[in-house]
Parts: C-alpha cells; sequence; structure tokens
C-alpha cells in the first residue's frame, strides 16, 4: 500500500466554484469581477475551503455569459485586466489555497478569429477548423443530416455566404471545433498548457462529452426519449450516437491527461463535465485511471432525500469508482436549480447534506451561496437573460416551473443571482446606487453571509465546523469507506466510517447521518473516550454511552486528538 501522504492533493480537496459575474462587483457596473474575488478571498480562507473554480472570465461576447470565448489568451475587461488574473493566481497560492479555471475546448464563440476566418470562404485556410458540411441535396437547403443539439432542435446552422452548414452543440453562436484537424487540436492544447503554466491548479472541462463527433456523419439512431436527464443524457427523439461520448473523445481523456501530467509542481488536476451512468461516465477517467482525474456526479441532485436513497447513491460511487479512482459530490451549480429548493429550503436537512457531502470519500463541489442555503429566484422565462431561456422562450412558465422540480432549468438566471453578502444595498454584492446585473435575491436581508456568521446555529457556520473537522481528520480528508451495520440502526440512518493509516497511525472517524425527522438512539459504549461532533451545534464533546440523536441530526465520532 502507498503510505497515506501519497495521496495525491486533489483527492483530498474541497472545491467551491465562483461564477465571477455574481460573486462581488468592486467598480459597480453591476458586474462580478476579479477584483471582487480577491477581496472575498478572505472569506473563502476562513470558510475552509482549498480549491476554488471560476466560470469563464476570458475574452468573450457573453452570449453565453462567458462560455462562447473569442479570446482564449486574454480577460473580459469588464471581468477585469490579465494582472488582476495573475494577482488572484498569486493571492490564492500565497493563501495555500489552489484554483481551478474553466476550459471550453468544444466550441468557440462565433466571434472567435478562428470562426470569422474560418466562414468567410469555403476555401479560407480555417475552413476546416469548424464543421462544415453541405446541406443534404436537393438544393442544399435542410442540414446535412439528422444531429441534434444539446437543447433540441437541429444543431447544423446554415451559412448564407457560404451556402453550407456548421454544427453546433450547444448553441448556434457556439461553433463546435473540428478536433480531427491536428491543427485545432493542436491550438487548443496550446491554450490548455498556457493556463497551467499560468498557474492553474486544475482545469474544469466544459460538455467534454461532445468534443468528437463520427467521422461518417451518419445519421443519429431515433429515440423515444423526450428529456434527457443527467442519468441519460439522450433525448429530443433522438440517441446521440454519433456526437456525444465518442471513443475518440474518451481517448483524448488519456491524451489530454498526459498533458496535464506535464506539470508536476505540483501536479494538476482535470475535471469533466460529462453526462450519463456512472458506469459510463467512469470511461472518461480510463480504465487505468489515466483519464480524467475526476468527472462530476451529478446524480445527488437527483436523489430523493432519504437514508434508504442516499447510501443506494454512496455504494453506487464506492462501487464504480473505488480507489484509486474518486467519486465527486455536487448538489449544485450555474446551470442547476439551487439545491435548497430540493429539500424544501429546509435548514437543517441542508446540514445533514453538508455533513455527508464533506464526511464521504469524494470531492466536494460547493455551489457559491449554498454554503448559506441561497435560494433560486424566480425570473420568469421571457426576462431570462440567459440564452437558454430565449431559446425555450415558448415554453409555458408551468411547465418550466414543472421542470425546475426536475432539476432542469430553463432559465439559468434563476440560480446565478448576486452572492448575497450582508442586508446592505445590493446585498453587498455591488457599491449602493450599481444596478447588478441580475436582481438579488428577495431574501438576501435575512440570508446572507453577515447574518450568519453571527449566528452559531446557522447553516454557514456548519459548513465552516465540517470543513475544519475534515481538514483535521486525514481519515475523513483521504480515508476509505466501509459501512457500519450496527443492530437496531433503523434505514433512515445512513451509517459509515472513514479509516486511514495503520498500525499506530490507524485513525477511523464514524458518522451517523439521520434522514428521518425521528430521534434515534445510538449505542455509543464503543466509543468512550473519543470526541463527538454534531451538526446541530457544531459543538464537540465526549461521547456518552447512549446518544439521542435529534431529526436530521448528522454525529461524527473522531479521534480524540
Ligand atoms: C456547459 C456549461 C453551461 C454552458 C454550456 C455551453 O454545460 O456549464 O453553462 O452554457 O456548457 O458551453
Ligand atoms: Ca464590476
Amino acid at each position: 500500500m502507498r503510505p497515506q501522504h501519497d495521496v495525491p492533493w486533489w483527492k483530498r480537496t474541497t472545491t467551491y466554484q465562483i461564477y465571477p459575474r455574481s460573486f462581488c462587483d468592486t467598480n459597480g457596473d453591476g458586474i462580478g469581477d476579479l477584483r471582487g474575488v480577491l477581496a472575498k478571498l478572505d472569506y473563502l480562507q476562513a470558510l475552509g475551503v482549498e480549491t476554488l473554480w471560476l466560470s469563464p472570465f476570458f475574452e468573450s461576447p457573453q452570449a453565453d455569459f462567458g462560455y462562447d470565448i473569442s479570446g482564449h489568451y486574454a480577460i473580459a475587461p469588464e471581468y477585469g485586466s490579465m494582472d488582476d488574473c495573475r494577482e488572484l493566481i498569486e493571492q490564492v497560492h500565497a493563501r495555500g489555497m489552489k484554483i481551478v479555471l474553466d476550459m471550453v475546448l468544444n466550441h468557440t464563440s462565433e466571434e472567435h478569429p478562428w470562426f470569422l476566418e474560418s466562414k468567410s470562404s469555403r476555401t479560407n485556410p480555417r475552413r476546416d477548423w469548424y464543421i462544415w458540411r453541405d446541406g443534404e441535396r436537393p438544393g442544399g437547403k435542410a442540414p446535412p443530416n439528422n444531429w441534434r443539439s444539446m437543447l433540441g432542435g437541429s444543431g447544423w446552422r446554415y451559412d448564407e455566404a457560404t451556402d453550407q452548414w456548421f454544427f453546433a452543440s450547444f448553441l448556434g453562436c457556439q461553433p463546435d471545433l473540428n478536433y480531427r484537424n491536428p491543427d485545432v487540436k493542436a491550438a487548443m492544447l496550446d491554450v490548455v498548457r498556457h493556463w497551467l503554466r499560468e498557474g492553474a491548479d486544475g482545469l474544469r472541462l466544459d460538455i467534454f462529452n461532445a468534443i468528437f463527433k463520427d467521422e461518417s456523419f451518419a445519421d443519429n439512431p431515433f429515440s423515444w426519449r423526450a428529456i434527457p436527464s443527467d442519468h441519460n443524457p439522450h433525448g429530443f427523439f433522438q440517441h446521440h450516437r454519433h456526437t456525444i461520448d465518442h471513443p475518440d473523445t474518451i481517448a483524448f481523456a488519456r491524451e489530454l491527461r498526459g498533458v496535464v501530467d506535464e506539470f508536476r509542481e505540483p501536479p494538476r488536476f482535470l475535471v469533466g463535465e460529462v453526462f450519463g451512468d456512472a458506469e459510463s461516465l467512469k470511461r472518461y477517467c480510463g480504465e487505468a485511471a489515466d483519464g480524467l482525474h475526476l468527472v462530476f456526479l451529478f446524480k445527488t441532485m437527483g436523489t430523493r432525500f432519504s437514508g434508504r436513497s442516499i447510501r443506494a447513491l454512496v455504494e453506487e460511487y464506492e462501487r464504480v469508482f473505488p480507489v484509486p479512482f474518486t467519486p465527486t459530490y455536487v448538489f449544485g451549480n450555474h446551470d442547476r436549480p439551487r439545491f435548497a429548493h430540493r429539500i424544501g429550503k429546509s435548514r437543517e436537512k441542508a446540514k445533514l447534506l453538508a455533513a455527508l457531502q464533506l464526511t464521504v470519500r469524494g470531492v466536494p463541489f460547493i455551489y457559491y451561496g449554498e454554503e448559506l442555503g441561497m435560494e433560486n429566484h424566480d425570473i420568469p422565462l421571457h426576462e431570462g437573460l440567459d440564452p437558454v431561456a430565449a431559446r425555450f422562450g415558448f415554453v409555458p412558465q408551468w411547465a418550466a416551473s414543472w421542470m425546475r422540480r426536475h432539476g432542469i432549468l430553463l432559465n439559468r438566471d434563476e440560480c446565478r443571482s448576486p452572492m448575497q453578502w450582508d442586508d446592505g444595498p445590493n446585498a453587498g454584492f455591488a457599491p449602493a446606487g450599481a444596478t447588478p446585473w441580475l436582481p438579488v435575491h428577495p431574501k438576501s436581508g435575512l440570508v446572507n453571509v453577515a447574518a450568519q456568521e453571527q449566528d452559531p446555529e446557522s447553516l454557514l457556520r456548519c459548513y465552516k465546523n465540517l470543513l475544519s473537522l475534515r481538514r483535521e481528520q486525514p481519515a475523513l480528508e483521504r480515508g476509505a469507506l466501509e459501512w457500519i451495520e450496527a443492530p437496531g440502526l433503523p434505514d433512515d440512518v445512513v451509517a459509515y466510517r472513514r479509516t486511514s493509516g495503520e498500525g499506530e497511525g490507524r485513525q477511523a472517524v464514524d458518522v451517523f447521518l439521520n434522514f428521518s425527522r425521528r430521534e434515534v438512539s445510538l449505542d455509543l459504549a464503543a466509543h468512550v473516550g473519543r470526541r463527538l461532533f454534531s451538526n446541530r451545534s457544531g459543538e464537540r464533546r465526549g461521547v456518552p454511552a447512549a446518544y439521542v440523536m435529534g431529526a436530521y441530526e448528522a454525529v461524527v465520532v473522531f479521534d480524540a486528538r
């Protein structure tokens, strides 16, 4: 067995996602900026997260708020300058923290100079940098084949001037790059290397599952599935056989791993945005764990709040991602309904899930504001700035609300409302007098950082306590997970032991999570002499022989050190 200290940092880390536009605006233009992130580093360090992932802040016309890049080596002026970016990376590192940048490899903005050249004529040297085809004969006025975009409808866009079609996996303003052209691949690997050289500790890979399309351009088969899900990304009555999860994309994951492994001090990591069941996601990690280091596992967001369902989820992740693989625990991001809604906005349930996320084996991803229990902001579809809201503008509001309850957000503005710092103007997100790019949530006067820092019972304090416990206890940070099968424990209680080290250095931490609103008695006689932590009070104290867990309580019994 490898010695414990050999476990690479990225397997032990805790990650916090910042959507820069919504985090903190320092110059009053209503748009969050890099100096805003700098200003909040103390907060993030005190919260106790190690790794910050920032959604893209590169040059972009912002048609998809940064996921449409028009310059990979420049910073969008509304977010700041290259100097700000370098200062941010430096300051993050000075605090012993890490930074993950968002790489949109699959596509560029339609305003990227490459695309402007590519579409300028059929003979332009960069024509082949994107995926161009003739339309279907006769007349060429029908798309080249039936491939749909991930948002439904044909993925092909017609270009009048050159009388050909180009393919876009997501929105039409985001043409897909042609990775079958070696120059494209080389250019994008240069981008990757550039940001690693600039000091990125990790890269998040946007819709990585779409990178390679099948060379045959054969039609995708019909499917009865209407609506895609995390578990099964096929939909809009099509099985995306030739457009997602292509074997060449899986191979590319390994190639990219090789590039990232060129950077050793410190080691860097890749986390992929891919969709599907756990088994198919794992293929991206490589059979010999030689592909992407991590993939987002989104099933958490669709899992029922019950002991049985949560245990089944953890069991599945443990089975599919055993050491040396590492699962991830994700409860939200900038595309999904805020998690608070799934649990009826209950603070106690949120605390319990935080305890799960921060004590189970895996890398947690916390979306900004989740630590406060920030809620979705109800914004009618037709008011959405999000291009996806415009795309689905025809959907009646009741249907959009229904979909949101089922985890699909048609207006992603709703989960991107400004971070709630205090009860002052603009919730402290932007200076007084500024107009935030999205309205602040009406509850920001009550739900905010300043208020929760004062309140020992708050969700924020609970996250802080859990994060500090996790840092102190190597078993929580890096240990193996085994189930505790105690006679008499009801199904509602999820109980596991995390262990690390051997012999004298062996450490075991026991976790009990009560998913019911009933009290449950725990027999802790075997643990007397150790310490106990509860998510209810955050306090640490000696272990009594018998303990009555309250509704939704999490109890962690750990080493007395
Ligand atoms: C990913 C991003 C999303 C973006 C899309 C296209 O799903 O998370 O925000 O709109 O890719 O880049
Ligand atoms: Ca600003």
